[in-house]
């Protein structure tokens, strides 16, 4: 496997693969892997020729208050990981490398970036759309991976690809779970015991709110999420950041529920950890 921090190496090793023919995936992370990362490489090795994997802590889709130096790191672990999954290289720049001083251009997409995590983050997505704009032209893929426990982001990313005409198929991977139900997340890893044993609950409120939807067919929006909230708030270490029922498509929180609904779904652990996750309300 190749590990190469250099954007000028990495384009010439791509190119070479590129000109002898084969196919090339990526699957952008900002490491720390665990099943979830795991799974968008596999998917990737089974649908390209060539897995290219790129690990940037990418510092502009970090909020001033949030935690960019505390994000969780392990290169050498990562690196392991990689390999073991057949990855045939890591591309890791350095953030002086990615955004020089003179870096000015950054890409929005309007509308699916206001609400849910948008909120809360206002310029979360704006830090994510630029760095995988940088990160689709230094790599040039055929395919990319992205995870469905980002549904936001995956959503703007597509919109991302429609709109700036790239030549590139997004896949989207199912949300990879503990057995307990939490989804996987870099950010599980800040977790107490205790709190990894409340965190759940996001889970379970997204869980029971699907299965008075699918099972029992209710239909009005407010009366799922009430129940929903007053799962999470009988958790005492959990507040609810946004509990919301949208259209999958547009991401419009949805009065009513219909066969294109997800509930999305963001807390906090002990008012420091934010988690999330959604369900489809449908199938
Ligand atoms: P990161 O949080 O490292 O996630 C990398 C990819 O792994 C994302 O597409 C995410 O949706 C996916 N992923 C994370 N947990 C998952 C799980 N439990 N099941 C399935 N997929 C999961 O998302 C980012 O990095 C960044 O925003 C990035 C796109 C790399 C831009 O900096």
């Amino acid at each position: 496997m190749i590990v190469e921090p250099s954007i000028a190496k990495t384009r010439s090793l791509i190119d070479r693969w590129r000109t002898s023919g084969e196919t090339i995936g990526l699957v952008p992370t900002m490491g720390y892997f665990h099943a979830g990362h795991l799974a968008l490489m596999n998917q990737c090795r089974q649908t390209a020729d060539r897995t290219v994997v790129s690990l940037f802590v990418n510092p502009t889709q970090f909020g001033a208050d949030e935690d960019l130096d505390l994000y969780p790191r392990d290169f050498e672990g990562d690196c392991d990981k990689a390999r073991a999954a057949g990855v045939d290289m890591v591309f890791c720049p350095e953030a002086g490398a990615m955004y020089g001083a003179a870096h000015r251009t950054i890409v929005t997409v309007s509308e699916l970036t206001e609400g849910l995590c948008g909120v809360d983050r206002p310029d979360h997505f704006t830090g994510v759309t630029t760095v995988v704009t940088k990160l689709f032209n230094i790599t040039g893929p055929d395919y990319a991976f992205f995870g469905e426990k980002d549904f936001q982001q995956l959503t703007v990313i597509m919109r991302l690809v429609n709109d700036l005409n790239f030549n590139i198929k997004v896949v989207g991977v199912g949300i990879v779970r503990e057995r307990d139900g939490l989804a996987m997340s870099s950010r599980n890893a800040y977790l107490s015991a205790s709190e990894r044993e409340e965190a759940v609950v996001l889970y379970r409120a997204l869980k029971t709110i699907r299965d008075e939807a699918v099972c029992k067919r209710y239909r009005d929006s407010s009366a799922l999420l009430t129940s929903g909230r007053a799962l999470i708030e009988r958790s005492p270490a959990c507040t609810v950041d946004y509990l919301s029922i949208a259209d999958e498509r547009t991401l419009q929180p949805q009065h009513t529920v219909t066969d294109r609904c997800r509930v999305f779904g963001a807390i906090k652990v002990s008012g420091r950890i934010r988690l999330i996750d959604n369900l489809a309300l449908y199938g």
